[in-house]
């Protein structure tokens, strides 16, 4: 099977130990297991618990009181209809792995998260792009998603919230993407790994699995919970459908880690406290990030609604891949070229890490435009 190098994660694993200023991450701020236990008000139980683990698989499909707290992110999820996974990517590509059949159309929103896109191309299947563009603020066209779809389509493929751009599509245009869906009969698979971070009260959106009767959606502790290093993620969907996963999950991965999974307990348990932090961290951090930007000139963005990364456009004659190295080796700050989402001029940010380094990456940024500007480097056209 040939597939195609994921461009995100190939550029970080090439640069991010050389940054000084990372705000290419996208997690919030991560939390230490201390701070963790000490949220919960658990610390000795929990540590009790966890020394005195027998070191088994543990539950194959994931711990029942996981399960259990994972289906109440959903108002439709039922617990035995949630896997959990090594991560979110994994919980994409069990997805991917059952539903994409050689030869199938599949349509996917662009930017997006790579995986999404790239896994299924090389499953075979025919894959279109519904470019999400700043316009129509990195919103799905409805239209071309019709046209897209006009002589069928097997599956569809959203990022909600998005990475990068930080758009939100809310209920009822995510019902009308169901619409479009079910006339054709098609699935959906829409990566959440980045809701419950709408950055408004008023903006919570739901998950398209209570929207879309055929629609599965994927999750992640690593971004919203701040706990990537867990490796644990989820999918949900329809019983049949999550049986396929589980007989194909037998192959790939047993069960998640025990230690983790009882992590994930704990951090799900005080689900409020954690979500309570981290919204206030994103509120404040795409605030700072959106002075800047109209500090500066040459650069825009269409402000996120949600998540932890935002797209900026920058107005310099200068392909984004050199941009961002030679920003790095100028005063370490580091950011995602837009060449690694197939689009020149953009770069991609992630606000949501530490409010310093945040800081002191603007003002490196800043100070690597004004050199681009001393030595005369011209607009796009
Ligand atoms: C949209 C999206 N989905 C999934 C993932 C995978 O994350 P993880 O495996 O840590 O849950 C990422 C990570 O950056 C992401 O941005």
């Amino acid at each position: 099977m040939k597939i195609k190098p994921f461009g995100v994660e190939e550029w970080m694993n090439k640069y991010e130990m050389e940054a000084v200023y990372n705000i290419a991450e996208t997690c919030v701020d991560s939390l230490t297991v201390n701070e963790l236990l000490e949220l919960s008000g658990k610390k000795e139980e929990v540590l009790e618990e966890i020394t005195k683990m027998r070191v088994t698989y543990g539950n194959i499909h994931g711990h029942p009181h996981l399960r259990e707290l994972i289906a109440t992110l959903y108002s439709s999820v039922k617990p035995e209809n949630v896997l959990t996974t090594t991560g979110g990517i994994s919980a994409n590509f069990l997805a991917l792995f059952t539903i994409v059949e050689p030869g199938d159309k599949v349509i996917s929103v662009a930017p997006t998260y790579q995986q999404l896109y790239s896994l299924p191309e090389a499953l075979g299947a025919e894959v279109s792009l519904l470019q999400l563009r700043p316009e129509n603020n990195f919103l799905p066209n409805l239209e071309e998603l019709k046209e897209l779809s006009k002589d069928g389509v097997d599956l569809i493929i959203l990022n909600n919230p998005n990475n990068p751009t930080g758009a939100l599509m809310d209920k009822g245009f995510l019902e009308k993407i169901a619409e479009i869906a079910r006339q054709k009969g098609a699935w959906v698979l829409c990566d959440e790994a980045y809701r419950g971070l709408e950055h408004k009260e008023e903006d919570k959106t739901p998950s398209m699995v209570d929207v879309y009767e055929k629609a599965v959606a994927t999750g992640s502790m690593s971004k919203v919970f701040s706990l990537a290093g867990l490796r644990l993620g989820w999918l949900t969907g329809p019983s049949e459908f999550i049986r396929e996963c589980a007989l194909r999950r037998d192959y790939t991965t047993i069960s998640c880690g025990q230690i983790d999974e009882a992590l994930a307990l704990v951090a799900l348990e005080n689900k409020d406290k954690i979500l309570a932090r981290n919204l206030s961290i994103v509120r404040e951090s795409v605030e700072i990030v959106d002075n800047w930007v109209k500090s500066e000139e040459r650069i825009s963005w269409v402000k996120p609604k949600a998540g932890t990364t935002g797209f900026l456009h920058y107005d310099y004659a200068k392909p984004s891949e050199e941009f961002c190295i030679e920003l790095f080796r100028t005063n370490g700050t580091f950011l995602v070229p837009g060449k690694c989402f197939d689009r020149e001029n953009w770069l991609r940010i992630g606000y949501a890490y530490g409010k310093e380094t945040l800081r002191k990456g603007l003002e490196g940024l800043s100070s690597y435009l004004r050199k681009l500007e001393k030595e005369g480097v011209g607009r796009v056209s």
